[in-house]
């Protein structure tokens, strides 16, 4: 039997009672995707994966990209979808990823079709004095849209987010630095646009889809009005009201909606206190197909 605990807060919920290394039936499908068209972030406790069955539980609500660019020496042996997020070292060598996800930011922004989610799954924590360490933090880009004043949505109704690929610290977004401080750049992507008022292909509720971390501008505004409502858009977006903390517990598969959340890995833990994470992303090839939302999310409304 499977059971939703809202966290109580705008964001999130414990799922109890699936081993997710197992396939699933099309109902369960349904219903963990409704789940994250809900909740947008959702929490299986106490699984026990390896990186075959960690793919493969993600492969069932899109296809899991083979990990790219500078982070694809950290994937598991054999499952290049698997990336782990490490700063063990062994013999002098890193074992995984240390900085990965720093900036603000919500994976595969640069996809024709936008990314849908990110199943990481945990396997070390950092603690220190009792306190977990190395969390991930969120906005919530759906509150973030219902928040918005009117005369703002109705200047964005037409508009579009430009992720151009072309660098990571635009000048757009010097007024924030906190945003856009890579010390990387990023393998050359096509430009894409999508609009900043996006409906969610799950809920059907809007959401204020920007990346804060690699938008470029915003099209379909007045010129003059561009980095004006960029600008307005990000600091909206990054509000208190709209944060959110996730503390990992060993065991945990944490699975989250990249439509309708931006988020950044906290970096609060030193080189002994040690953080192992894995991480699959999901692309947005099923949950943008109405024929496979007919086939899990609808078939579940339909006898709920
Ligand atoms: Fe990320």
């Amino acid at each position: 039997m499977l059971t939703f605990e809202p966290t109580g807060t705008h964001l999130g919920a414990t799922v109890r009672g699936l081993d997710l290394s197992k396939p699933l039936d099309a109902a369960t499908i349904g219903e963990i995707l409704r789940g994250i068209g809900k909740y947008q972030l959702l929490r299986f406790p106490d699984q026990k994966l390896d990186p075959a069955q960690h793919r493969d539980f993600a492969a069932q609500f899109g296809h899991p990209p083979a990990i790219r660019g500078r982070l694809a020496i950290f994937t598991a042996p054999g499952v290049a979808e698997i990336n782990i997020l490490s700063n063990i070292v062994v013999d002098g060598q890193p074992t995984g990823a240390t900085d990965a996800g720093v900036i603000w930011h919500t994976d595969m922004v640069h996809n024709p079709t936008p990314g849908f989610a990110n199943a990481l799954y945990a396997l070390k924590v950092p603690r220190r004095d009792g306190k977990r360490l190395g969390g991930t933090e969120f906005y919530n880009l759906r509150a973030a849209y219902v928040d918005l004043p009117a005369d703002i949505k109705e200047k964005l109704k037409d508009a579009y987010g430009v992720y151009t690929g072309e660098n990571y610290t635009s000048i757009e977004r010097t007024p924030f630095p906190e945003y856009g401080t890579n010390s990387h750049k990023a393998h050359k992507k096509e430009p894409v646009r999508h609009p900043i008022l996006m409906t969610h292909p799950i809920s059907g509720e809007k959401v204020l889809y920007c990346d804060p971390g690699h938008v470029d501008y915003i099209d379909g505004v007045p010129p003059g009005e561009r980095d004006a409502l960029l600008k307005f858009v990000l600091a909206h977006i990054m509000q208190p009201k709209f944060h959110y903390v996730y503390d990992w517990t060993e065991g945990d598969l944490m699975m989250w909606d990249n439509l309708s959340t931006v988020h950044h890995a906290v970096l609060d833990f030193g080189p002994d206190e040690h953080r192992l994470i894995w991480r699959c992303q999901i692309e947005g090839d099923k949950v943008f197909d109405p024929a496979f939302l007919a086939r899990t999310v609808d078939a579940v409304r339909a006898t709920a």
